[in-house]
């Protein structure tokens, strides 16, 4: 069976990719490499012990996507592509409106001509906004506060009417919570450009030396120790979502949402106590301003993940933080 995976090369959709190969799908990647480079699946080959297939090109590209339909019988797709960047987005909305929405609609538009109805989709927590914790998959979802949120909840939306326009289709709406972590090899893992904007790249960075210190954003929230909230996943776990996603589609119709998390939140001097445990270092950091959009606390009910898709997160916070570590220390200079 093949599986299209846009974005493959980027960070959650590399590990998806040695999760497919392991279990013997062929692998077809879209990739612009606008936040990622062709070494990661050259990596990914690496660790698996297997070939995959490879397209430079933008799925806002109708006849580039048209090739890789024509020249591969794709059964399925699995949809990362995209930009993340919550506060690049109130920058740019236009640019992300552009990439995230067109380029899904292109995409989905090329799979329907040519009959593959098949789809997961990486969504997002941030689409359930202020709503009480832990979040549920029929809790209201559209209360969000970035232009990335918006395309995230506007995509969930678009494949809602394509299923209720063609019952053919069979759709999977992952809602990740926070991925962090790296696959155990140490060769594939985060790889963010610049200055991190989130908290795992940060503290890795700040424990080998490249970043000077870690602010903490909030001592003051009400939550145990005055730090926010977060149900941190680890991307391996996250990456076989995917494959339980791709069987549940294998055979049956609909569009469903899942919540992909741990179900447990961790605080952020959570975190950086696990992570000084698992590098060994004392990391610097500094309690400061909360940061303008976040919320103090928030977790899933993995329920629905857990008894429809059979999928149950089994990496815990310590080997989260190892397996950053291990990545960081065997890549100080990122992937080149
Ligand atoms: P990433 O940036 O590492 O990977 C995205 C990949 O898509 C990159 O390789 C990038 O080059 C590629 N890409 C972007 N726009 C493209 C386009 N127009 N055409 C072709 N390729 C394009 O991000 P990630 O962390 O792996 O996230 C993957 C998906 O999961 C994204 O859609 C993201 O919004 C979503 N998501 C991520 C997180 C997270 O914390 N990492 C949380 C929730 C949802
Ligand atoms: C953010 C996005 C979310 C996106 C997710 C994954 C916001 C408001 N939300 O989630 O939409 O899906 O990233 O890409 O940006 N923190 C610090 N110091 C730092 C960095 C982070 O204290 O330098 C704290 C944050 O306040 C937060 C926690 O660490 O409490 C996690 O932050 P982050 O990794 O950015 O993820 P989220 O904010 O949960």
């Amino acid at each position: 069976m093949a599986i299209l995976v846009t974005g493959g090369a980027g960070y959650i959709g590399s590990h998806t990719c040695v999760e497919l190969l392991e279990a013997d799908y062929e692998v077809v990647v879209v990739d612009n490499y606008y936040n990622s480079v062709p070494e990661v699946l050259n990596r990914v080959e690496k660790i698996t012990g297997k070939k995959l297939k490879s397209y430079d090109c933008d799925i806002r590209d109708k006849e580039g996507l048209r090739k890789v339909f024509s020249e591969n019988k794709i059964d399925a797709v699995i949809h990362f592509a995209g930009l993340k960047a919550v506060g690049e987005s109130t920058k740019l909305p236009l640019t992300y409106y552009d990439n995230n929405i067109s380029g899904s609609v292109v995409l989905f538009e090329i799979m329907n001509e040519f009959n593959c109805k098949k789809i997961v989709f990486s969504s997002s927590a941030t689409v359930y906004g202020n709503n009480p914790i832990p979040y549920k998959e029929d809790m209201p979802t559209g209360d969000v506060s970035s232009p990335y949120g918006r395309t995230k909840h506007f995509i969930e939306k678009i494949l809602e009417d394509v299923y209720a326009s063609d019952n053919e289709w069979s759709i999977s709406l992952l809602r990740y919570f926070n991925p962090i972590g790296a696959h155990s090899s140490g060769l594939i893992g985060e790889d963010p450009n610049g200055i991190p904007n989130n908290l795992m790249p940060y503290i890795s960075r700040v424990a080998i030396g490249k970043l000077p210190q870690l602010t903490v954003f909030g001592g003051d929230y009400d939550t145990k120790d005055g730090t926010c909230i977060r149900d941190y996943i680890h991307v391996v776990d996250l990456a076989k979502a995917h494959l339980c996603a791709v069987a549940k589609i294998m055979d049956s119709t609909g569009c469903e949402a899942y919540n992909i998390g741990n179900g447990v939140g961790y605080s952020v001097l959570d975190i950086i106590h696990a992570f000084e445990k698992a590098s060994g270092k004392a990391l610097n950091y500094v309690i400061g301003d909360r940061r303008a959009g976040d919320l103090p606390a928030f977790y899933a009910d993995a329920a629905k993940a857990n008894t429809e898709l059979n999928w149950h997160a089994e990496l815990g916070i310590d080997k989260m933080c190892e397996d950053t570590w291990n990545f960081q220390t065997k890549n100080p200079d990122g992937i080149k």
